[in-house]
Formats: structure tokens, C-alpha cells, sequence
């Protein structure tokens, strides 16, 4: 049996978007904070060349479609190596959710397949194969919180914050997903959440390290809930609805679609679930992760 890697997601407490820039994407600074909700990936070396996928999940495709296979691919470049890969992923975390589970499956395949050949790369390398895979990519080669900047792909990982000491995390998807193009595409149309302010995401940090639950949650921001939340009105109707049965603070992550609320602790993560699930039915994902 080959060893299983855990590949984990995260949330953005701050994703500020600064303005558009020449080649297209958005100029950003965020704060992510690691999710321990996992999807393993498990790899075993082909004695020939290529990358056969296979997924607990039908509906994800296992060609060069899948960022896992291009991860792949790119590391069997970089290394110059003539082998290949069998790679197997179970699937836990939903897609399209904002939760960046794709990302780190393919920022876990680097390190893993890194790993299994005799690491060929360096840290830096890999870096730049994952940064040009995706902008979410290199902040899941490290596990730490961490402030990020340029379009994502700039990391400075952070020490543990102390005002999430025993708090929780509930997750919740709403069964739809949004596309990330088109949420940046939408912001176009919100000048001010297009433009936003810089030095957010860096206040929120210090917030988060050093102050209460509390406080520091009054800095939780995202530019991207102008368009998230004028199409799909419900998911403003989660917060409000999360804010009042005692979540600390409630956002969307990323380009959505799954709303978080910080609980001061895993029990109330789970009373505020059961109540969410009371009012909303059964059919929305939910998920309660300590921090
Ligand atoms: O880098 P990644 O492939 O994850 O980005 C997906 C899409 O999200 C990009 O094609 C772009 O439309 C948008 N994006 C952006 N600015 C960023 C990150 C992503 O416009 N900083």
C-alpha cells in the first residue's frame, strides 16, 4: 500500500483586491488561514513514462483538465525524469468552493512525487512550477497561516494565530459552485471593491495574533462577495442568519461558494451547524474543522 498524503484547503480571512492589472489578473493581498479538511492523494512510480489519474470523484476529470496531472507533468519536466506516475485522489473537499482544494491537490503532488523521486527540486523550484500552475498553488507547499501578495503567489507564512486557540471553523457549501474567472470579471461592474485599500490583510494579521476572537474578526474582508452576493442573495442570508445565533464573525472564502463562521469553540461550531442545518435543510455541505 502506498503511503496517503493529506492535501488540505484553506480559507481567506482577508482577500483585499487592489485593482486590475496589464496582464489581466487582479493585484491582491490576502490572509489564508490552513484548513486541516483533507482530500490524500497517493502516488506509485510507473516504470515507464506518463501520468494515469484515478479519483474517488466520476465527475472530475483525470486527463491534462485536472491540475494534479499538470502538476505531474510539470514536475516529470523540471526533473528530467523518464519515469512516471500513478496517482490515485480522494476526493472530500467540494469544488469550485473557494476552499482552493484543487490547489493544494496539486501543490501536494509536487511535494509528494518530490519525495518519492529523491527530491530532484529545490523549494524554489518548486515554487515557480507552482506559481505558474496557479495562484493559489504556492501557499499550500507550506502549512502555515500566511499573507499573500502580487496575484497570490508571493508568501509570507506567519506563526500560528493566538486568537484562534480552541476556535472552530463551520464550513458551509450551498451545493452550487462559482466560477473564479468569473467572480474577477464581475468586479468590473463594483469600482470600490475593485480598487479596495491596501494594508488590510497585513492589519487583520496583526489582529488575528494578537488580539481577541472578537476584535480581530471585525477585520475579516472580501472584495469579491460584491459580485458573490448580488447574484446569489442567500449566501448574505447565511451570514446574517450565523451572526445572529453567535458566530464571531461569518465571510465567504475566496470567490465562493462556501460561507465560514468562526466560533470561539468546537462545541459552539457545533450548535451553531445544527442550528444552521434547522433553518436551511439538509441539502447544504456542512462541515465543523477546529482551527
Ligand atoms: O491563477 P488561477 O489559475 O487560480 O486563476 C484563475 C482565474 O482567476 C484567472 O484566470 C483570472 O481570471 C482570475 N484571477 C485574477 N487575479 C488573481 C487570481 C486569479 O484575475 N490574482
Amino acid at each position: 500500500m502506498n503511503p496517503e498524503y493529506p492535501s488540505g484547503c484553506k480559507v481567506n480571512l482577508v482577500l483585499n483586491i487592489l485593482g486590475k492589472r496589464a496582464d489581466g489578473f487582479h493585484e491582491l493581498e490576502t490572509l489564508m488561514l490552513p484548513v486541516n479538511l483533507c482530500d490524500t492523494l497517493q502516488f506509485e512510480p510507473l516504470g515507464q513514462g506518463g501520468v494515469a489519474m484515478t479519483c474517488s470523484d466520476p465527475t472530475l476529470p483525470t486527463d491534462s483538465r485536472n491540475l494534479v496531472v499538470r502538476a505531474a507533468t510539470s514536475f516529470f519536466a523540471a526533473a528530467m525524469i523518464p519515469e512516471g506516475v500513478r496517482i490515485h485522489l480522494e476526493k472530500r473537499i467540494p469544488m469550485a468552493a473557494g476552499l482552493g482544494g484543487g490547489s493544494g491537490n496539486a501543490a501536494t503532488t509536487l511535494l509528494g512525487l518530490n519525495n518519492l523521486f529523491g527530491s530532484p527540486l529545490s523549494q524554489e523550484k518548486l515554487h515557480q512550477l507552482a506559481a505558474a500552475l496557479g495562484s493559489d498553488i504556492p501557499f499550500f507547499l507550506q502549512k502555515r497561516p500566511a499573507l499573500a501578495k502580487g496575484r497570490g503567489e508571493i508568501i509570507e507564512p506567519l506563526d500560528p494565530f493566538a486568537s484562534l486557540k480552541g476556535a472552530a471553523l463551520v464550513l458551509i457549501h450551498p451545493g452550487f459552485g462559482i466560477s473564479t474567472p468569473w467572480a474577477y470579471q464581475q468586479l468590473a461592474r463594483f469600482p470600490e471593491a475593485l480598487n479596495g485599500r491596501a494594508g488590510r490583510a497585513a492589519e487583520a494579521a496583526r489582529l488575528f495574533a494578537t488580539g481577541d476572537i472578537a476584535s480581530a474578526c471585525k477585520g475579516l474582508y472580501n472584495s469579491l462577495e460584491a459580485p458573490a452576493l448580488d447574484k446569489y442573495p442567500i449566501l448574505a442570508l447565511f451570514q446574517e442568519f450565523l451572526r445572529k445565533r453567535g458566530a464571531v464573525g461569518a465571510l465567504m472564502s475566496g470567490s465562493g461558494s462556501t460561507t465560514f463562521a468562526i466560533t470561539a469553540s468546537v462545541r459552539e461550531g457545533d450548535d451553531l451547524a445544527g442550528a444552521f442545518r434547522e433553518k436551511f435543510g439538509e441539502t447544504n455541505w456542512i462541515e465543523v474543522v477546529p482551527c
